[in-house]
């Protein structure tokens, strides 16, 4: 039956060829008119003007990470079809997805065509697109298809990303390389003085497991989706022990934590604070200065770094500090063994086993040139409008989305995934503004079987603001052993919420009606249901 429908929609598409055309066959053969007007993102739409026209295609190829044999992995191919040539690099020595970078305003097509082993769909993570072009599962694409995604980019300068949104196979498919950074500027961003072209770097963290032949090891069992995988091989920009040569002078630097489940509390080896300059929604009204940085998966700050006052051949290195994890107490992981630097050898150092709250190097910068600029950091970064607790549809009655992990579930409001299951209170009026919670066990839901896990929050459609943050104990071991890194400022779209913790947004649902999903971004949380659905209306 799946099979016949699809058939006749292929055949149909070759037929029609364009949107016009479509439209005509449609008309001819009415009863066809299911098969093709249910497939969103079948063809390019006729009065879409785009700016720049890329394709994506999802492939098997073969990297070199390491010595030796090459590893398979899910790559995604990028070709700019149509405008900016700039608009897309391909980094051929990695497994991650091209970096797209698009100005704000300019409408984007992009094919993306599935060459792959599986059925998949790609994310804009943190773009303000429309329902049909977010890339929800429901529109994954089988083998030898391909889905056209058309939209302005609507967002403001920032660090975005893009990965597969698959239905219970997402931290699969990031894991095996279908992700890359989405980045975008605008007038205002371009008008400061910021590092730019090779001084304005996208840095991506990523752990991974490999087996001694160098292929990605992913076993996905009971232990591994509960607490979410952990790698002991910390890759950058989808390299490992990475090193950065620098010149004495300012960097932009974009990190993005791309990881399925580990949290990084990241910070410079000889103390020097960190300097954040922008958050998921880019630019802060000003620089925030903190000991380090708390990054939960998906979350990404851009931060600024300076070296000028550095001799050449001097060393530094970014570390993921220790911390305290509950949440992993019950692995047995061998705690302390990553603390000597740069891991050398690999498989096996850990026992098979890694610690959430491990020390362990992320990577290296070695100042190696002389550069004569005088760079300062703007004072002003830019203009944030706070939203207004007083301008949301409901002051008084946040939206709760209590989070939950018992036995083998992961639960939002005691509730799994599902397609097409909106309940009530997951409908959201057009053009509101929702003051929601994310409650972590603060309404003193612990005990009996409950799992107190980190659960870093995402919504899809519009970034949001952080109201704020309320702990049962801000003094546990735990907490604060995270909580100096938390920078809850400016726009997000994700944000980590702490066992015993009750994080408060106001989230707008502007412009575009239809679902957009909620998810824990432990993208093996996400897997196991710990997503739902939005319905704008
Ligand atoms: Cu980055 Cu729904 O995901
Ligand atoms: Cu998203
Ligand atoms: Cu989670």
């Amino acid at each position: 039956m799946k099979n016949n429908v699809n058939i006749q929609r292929r055949k149909l598409i070759k037929l029609a060829g364009t949107g016009v055309a479509a439209t005509a066959a449609v008309a001819t053969f009415p009863g066809l008119l299911n098969a093709t007007t249910m497939r969103v993102g079948s063809h390019p739409t006729v009065d879409f003007n785009p700016d720049v026209e890329i394709s994506l295609t999802g492939e098997v190829k073969y990297v070199q990470i390491y010595e030796g044999p090459q590893t398979r992995v899910w790559k995604v191919i990028g070709k700019v079809l149509k405008g900016d040539k700039n608009a897309l690099a391909n980094d051929d020595r990695s497994y991650l997805a091209p970096t797209i970078r698009l100005h704000k305003g300019q409408k984007v097509r992009i094919y993306l065509k599935n060459e792959l082993p599986s059925a998949t769909i790609l994310h804009w993570h943190g773009l303000h697109v429309p329902s049909k072009m977010d890339g929800n599962p429901m529109y994954a694409i089988d083998n030898g298809e391909t889905f056209v995604y058309e939209f302005e980019i609507l967002n403001r300068a920032g660090t975005y990303w893009y990965h597969a949104h698959t239905h219970g196979l997402t931290a699969k498919h990031v894991y095996s390389g279908l992700a890359g950074f989405f980045i975008v500027s605008d007038d205002d961003e371009q008008a400061l003085k910021l590092p730019r072209g090779e001084f304005d770097l996208p840095l991506v963290i990523q752990d991974r497991n490999f087996d001694p032949q160098n292929q990605l090891k992913y076993s996905g069992n009971m232990m591994q989706r509960m607490h979410g995988f952990l790698g002991d091989q910390i890759l950058v920009n989808g390299q490992p022990d990475f090193e950065l040569p620098v010149a004495t002078r300012a960097y932009r630097m974009r990190l993005l934590n791309g990881s399925n489940s580990r949290i990084y509390k990241l910070a410079w080896d000889d103390g020097t604070p960190i300097k954040v300059i922008a958050t998921d929604g880019g630019l802060l009204e000003q620089a925030e200065t903190l000991p380090y940085l708390t990054l939960a998966p998906a979350e990404r700050r851009e931060i600024w770094v300076d070296f000028s006052d550095k001799k050449i051949g001097s060393e530094l290195t970014l570390r993921s500090l220790e911390f305290v994890s509950s949440g992993m107490g019950m692995m047995g992981g061998r705690r302390g063994m990553m603390g000597g630097g740069m891991r050398g050898g690999r498989g096996g150092m850990m026992g098979g086993q890694s610690h959430a709250g491990e020390d362990f190097a992320v990577l290296k910068v070695r100042v190696n040139k002389k550069a004569a600029t005088n760079d300062v950091l703007p004072k002003r970064l830019s203009k944030i409008k706070p939203l207004r607790l007083a301008d949301s549809a409901n002051p008084q009655a946040p939206r709760r989305i209590s989070l939950f992990m018992r036995h083998m579930s992961a639960l939002l409001n005691g509730r799994s995934y599902k397609m097409n299951d909106i309940r009530e209170d997951e409908i959201m009026p057009l053009n509101t503004l929702q003051l929601m919670e994310f409650d972590n066990g603060f309404h003193g839901m612990g005990g009996m079987g409950m799992m107190g896990m980190p659960h870093p929050m995402h919504l899809h459609g519009e970034q949001f603001q952080v109201v704020k943050r309320e702990a049962r104990s801000k003094s546990g071991r735990e907490y604060s052993s995270l909580s100096e890194g938390f920078l809850d400022k400016g726009w997000k779209d994700t944000v980590l919420v702490m066992p015993g913790e009750k994080v408060t947004i106001l989230k707008p649902f502007n412009d575009f009606t239809g679902i957009f999903m909620y998810h824990c971004h432990n993208l093996e949380h996400e897997d196991m249901g710990m997503m739902r659905d939005l319905l704008v209306k």
